[in-house]
């Protein structure tokens, strides 16, 4: 195949290489840009001699624009260059002069500038774990759930009490939650950060009646930060109530969730568990993507564990004045990073790096 150019090509040369040289204040690595993009292999003189090939109509415009950005190129490399050398000897002036005056910044902006049309600021993009919850949204979404979103800073009156924890009761340990500094509310106890997304549940039940159907994704926050948790995390919350819901609409929802997000040849297990606010409680696995359930270093018995699930227990429906004997529910829980991380292929060894602000980790997403 023949190498074609066009315009929107060089512009997104010249932007690449603009990037890079805004990106550096070392000379020697300006140098290697100018090799890299003006050099006689560069990439930019590469795509110089391909105008030579185009049909005539369009050749000289082509031509007038690479000429531009490559004497625009240039010239930013030098001037880049020259600014690297007078801020070095202003710094060593300064030092000389031992003048308390400031020292000239490495980077200089002139705000006054016009404007540079020609190079494209580099683009953006959402982060890893928007765009999972998007696509958590989106596939909920189809089987009739409507995303609802509930307080981060919460009362422990929605995150324990009328979950069925009584107050001081051990199970609360669990959730290593942190207290806010504010004064108690009578009914409600004190003020939080919500561990979980589980709150949304008596929020929702409040203010619906059944049949209800939402999922609540949110921020939750406990004190815990190692290679797999991070103080400040996402959950998404599933509950649906209406007449005769039972573990058989839960387990099909769950199955529906791991195909469509893990793959077609993933299923889903439930286990018994002990929630306080279900009644039976479950943990849901996962059969592992990498040896199809067979077992394996990862997974080591063929399942992953990817959180919690039950039927609403009766006091929790009683809590939002829902009676119990005409309506039942299931919810479940899982942490949008947890999911992400089981996700085929992505082998995120530290989660935290998910909240580092690292551009190298995040830009590969
Ligand atoms: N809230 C539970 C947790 O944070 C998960 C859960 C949600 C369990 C709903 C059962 C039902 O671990």
């Amino acid at each position: 195949m023949t190498y074609t150019i066009n315009m929107d090509e060089l512009l997104k040369i010249n932007s690449d290489a603009q990037y890079l040289i805004n990106e550096t204040d070392d000379p020697k690595e300006l140098d290697l840009i100018k090799q890299d993009f003006l050099g006689k292999k560069g990439t930019l003189t590469i795509a110089m001699k391909a105008i030579a090939g185009l049909p005539e109509d369009i050749r000289p415009e082509v031509g007038r624009l690479a000429n531009e950005i490559k004497q625009d190129l240039e010239k930013k490399i030098e001037e880049k260059k020259q600014t690297q050398k007078d801020a070095k000897k202003n710094v060593s002036d300064s030092i000389k002069n031992e003048s308390k005056t400031t020292i000239s910044s490495s980077s200089t902006i002139d705000v006054t500038q016009p404007a540079d049309f020609k190079s494209q600021p580099p683009l953006g993009h959402l982060h890893l774990v928007t765009q999972a919850i998007a696509e958590i949204t989106s596939i909920f979404e189809k089987i009739g759930f409507a995303r609802v979103r509930y307080p981060e800073v919460e009362w422990d009156y929605y995150a324990f009490e009328a979950l069925n924890f009584p107050e001081n009761h051990p199970a609360r340990d669990d959730w290593e939650t942190f207290f806010i500094k504010a004064a108690k509310d009578p009914k409600l106890g004190p003020m939080i950060l919500t561990p979980h997304t589980s709150s949304g549940q008596i929020r929702e039940m409040e203010q619906n009646k059944p049949p209800i159907r939402m999922l609540n994704i949110a921020k939750c926050y406990r004190r815990q930060s190692d290679v797999s948790h991070t103080p400040m995390f996402h959950q998404f919350e599933g509950l649906v109530v209406a007449e005769n819901i039972s573990i058989t609409h839960l387990k099909g929802v769950l199955d529906y969730f791991v195909k469509s997000y893990f793959g077609e040849n993933r299923i889903s297990r439930i286990r018994p568990y002990q929630f306080q606010f279900t009644e039976p409680s479950f943990e849901v696995d996962v059969s592992c993507g990498v040896c199809n359930g067979r077992g394996c270093r990862l997974c080591k018995e063929g399942w992953l564990e990817m959180g919690g699930a039950g039927i609403v227990h009766p006091n929790v429906l009683k809590y939002c004045k829902i009676d119990s004997k005409k309506y039942s529910g299931f919810a479940f829980g899982w942490g949008v990073e947890r999911v992400l991380m089981m996700k085929e292929g992505l082998e995120l060894d530290d989660l935290r790096m998910l909240y580092s602000s690292n551009l190298d980790f995040l830009k590969q997403f």
